[in-house]
């Protein structure tokens, strides 16, 4: 996933930033301008002023609609980075790369769900993991004996053993974020993604929640089409969750529609439709491009549906 996503001839290397129109998927903010609007408002109630870092972020639209000169873009894809320093934001390919000494707030829109993950399988009684054999022509799977720091994982999380579904493992998730409150002891971590609760696992139909999308659509086998693909699955968010609570958080979970809602959805939406009654023609079309965009962030169907978590340091 590491090699397909972000090597040289990886998916995120490309002429495009992929989370865009022209792209391969869109984003809450690539969808409506006003998803950073509504963050601001959050941002401003915590009066977060210091070193605030956002990871995985795409063209950067978020943190110009958010509107604050002291965000930080920390993005892996070059491409993307090209785009962001064009629009005068400070980029880092890497947070160690960052120069700051602490942070009030790191966040991220579809970040974690990108964030290389690994697959444990159980058969025959014991744990494996699903790996790429790379030796011969095509690649095709195969099967190892699970590594140390993988199976800590599944214990720690209470990942019953099962025949049914392969488990996407997070270590990588929980490494990073372990390392930024090692380097930078956030005060607040805020992140969108789409995933599940551990509880609701089994109410899953997919053995495999991994999945890659090209062009807006379902696509192939990871392995079938390497680099072309983005390879992508959905969180489990109560690993997260747990593991923020043994770095010291207070963390909940809620969906973005909640979010949305406690802080202002409302009151740009009114807004917005008392333009929309009072204007004609073009600009009248406008508008309704714009409130058709915050329907979308708010759809419990659809991107409202996505976990937003929100951890706070003890
Ligand atoms: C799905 S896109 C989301 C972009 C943006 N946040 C948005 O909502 O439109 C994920 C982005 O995260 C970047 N990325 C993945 N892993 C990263 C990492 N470890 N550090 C920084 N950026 C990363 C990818 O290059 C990609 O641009």
């Amino acid at each position: 996933m590491e090699e397909a996503l972000y090597s040289e001839l990886g998916f995120f290397n490309t002429d495009n930033v992929r989370s865009s129109e022209k792209g391969d998927f869109l984003t809450s903010p690539e969808v409506s301008k006003y998803f950073g609007v509504v963050i601001r408002s959050w941002i401003d109630s915590k009066n977060f002023h210091e070193n605030i870092v956002e990871f995985g972020s795409g063209t950067g639209s978020l943190i110009e609609q958010i509107g604050l000169k002291n965000i930080t873009a920390v993005e892996l894809s070059s491409t993307a980075r090209k785009v962001i320093h064009n629009k005068g934001i400070l980029s880092v390919k890497s947070y160690e790369d960052l120069n700051i000494l602490s942070a009030d707030l790191v966040y991220g829109n579809e970040i974690l769900d990108n964030i290389p993950c690994s697959i444990g399988v159980y058969r025959e009684n014991d744990w494996y993991e699903k790996v790429v054999d790379i030796s011969k022509d095509d690649f095709s799977y195969a099967y190892q004996p699970i590594r140390d720091e993988q199976l800590n994982w599944i214990n720690l999380n209470k990942i019953e053993p099962n025949k049914i579904y392969e488990v996407e493992l997070q270590t990588n998730i929980d490494n990073l974020i372990a390392n930024l409150v090692s380097r930078f002891q956030p005060k607040s971590f805020l992140f969108f993604d789409y995933g599940y609760e551990q509880k609701n696992r089994k109410k899953r139909k997919y053995k495999s929640l991994l999945r890659t999308y090209k062009k807006h659509h379902l696509s192939v086998d990871p392995i079938d089409d390497p680099g072309n693909v983005d390879i992508t699955y959905d969180i489990n968010f109560s690993a997260v969750k747990e593991n923020l609570k043994a770095l010291g958080y207070n963390v909940s979970l809620k969906q973005q529609r909640e979010f949305l809602l406690e802080n202002g959805f409302n009151d740009i939406y009114d807004d917005l439709k008392n333009q929309y009654t009072s204007l004609e023609g073009i600009e009248r079309l406008k508008i309704n491009s714009e409130l058709n965009g915050l329907k979308a962030i708010l759809d419990s169907n659809g991107l409202g549906g996505f976990y937003c978590l929100v951890a706070e340091k003890i």
